[in-house]
């Protein structure tokens, strides 16, 4: 890409399309979402090849339980086989953080994925969040509970309660908020993500479905990030 370009710190993506794109081609909806986790895992490498800081893909919301045992299952298996094959190439440094509630997971999945946050957290490369049964209102929740707790045990006054403690009690805490939020699939609307951390975020809607999303389809997204002319409330 031209040396101008200015490469957002984080980026948050919104892999969305899997289903319809099994559709068009006759497929069961896996082969979907089997397609969409080998872009995730391209789109995550050359992420790191950018010199992202961070950048969170959301793979499973706290409202996809609701669609039909098999396909749940399905995604289930896909993301053990793709973790396994992600912290294979996680040689390049990254450190890999889950957004979400882990409480919904057990067994080997849960195991691997705190496994991965453990070998991970310590490194200095592209922070890879991977946002699993995530939710933002569950989040924001999840948050509040924490900082009640702390005024009930007397650690800290309702008046320390401020943005920054707020932010530092998120799935994301410590991160930068995203820049940039990317959500292929010709969707407009932002399914309960980061609604917190999005508060200054350019978006980009794109027309592509996530399987057939590319690495150009980012760099194209990144020259649109490029024009926006970004002002957080000042002139
Ligand atoms: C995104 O693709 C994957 C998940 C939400 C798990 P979809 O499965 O939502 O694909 P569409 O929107 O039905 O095409
Ligand atoms: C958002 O996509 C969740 C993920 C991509 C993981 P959905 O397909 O679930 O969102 P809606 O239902 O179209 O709003
Ligand atoms: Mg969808």
């Amino acid at each position: 890409m031209d040396n101008n370009i200015v490469i957002p710190k984080h980026i948050g993506i919104i892999m969305d399309g899997n289903g319809r794109w099994a559709k068009k081609r006759l497929l069961p909806r896996n082969m979907g979402h089997k397609k969409g986790a080998e872009v995730f895992q391209d789109i995550t490498r050359y992420c790191n090849e950018l010199g992202l800081e961070s950048v969170t893909f959301y793979a499973f919301s706290t409202e996809n339980w609701k669609r039909p045992a098999e396909e749940v299952n399905g995604i289930m298996s896909l993301l053990k086989e793709y973790l396994i094959k992600a912290f294979d190439y996680e040689k390049e440094n990254n450190r890999v953080v889950f957004l979400g509630d882990k409480s919904a997971f057990s067994g080997e999945l849960l195991e691997l994925m705190l496994d991965i946050e453990e070998k991970t957290k310590d490194r200095t490369g592209m922070t890879l969040n991977i946002a699993l049964n995530y939710g933002a209102r569950n989040e924001i929740v999840h948050a509040t509970k924490n900082i009640a707790q702390m005024v009930k045990n007397g650690e800290i006054d309702i008046d320390d309660i401020n943005e920054e403690l707020f932010s530092n009690n998120l799935y994301t805490k410590g991160q930068p908020d995203p820049d940039f939020i990317l959500r292929p699939s010709g969707e407009k609307r932002i399914s309960n993500f980061l609604l917190w951390q999005i508060a200054y975020s350019e978006f980009v809607y794109m027309d592509v479905l996530w399987p057939d999303f590319t690495r150009k389809d980012l760099d194209e997204a990144i020259m649109e990030f490029n024009r926006r002319n970004r002002r957080f409330g000042g002139v």
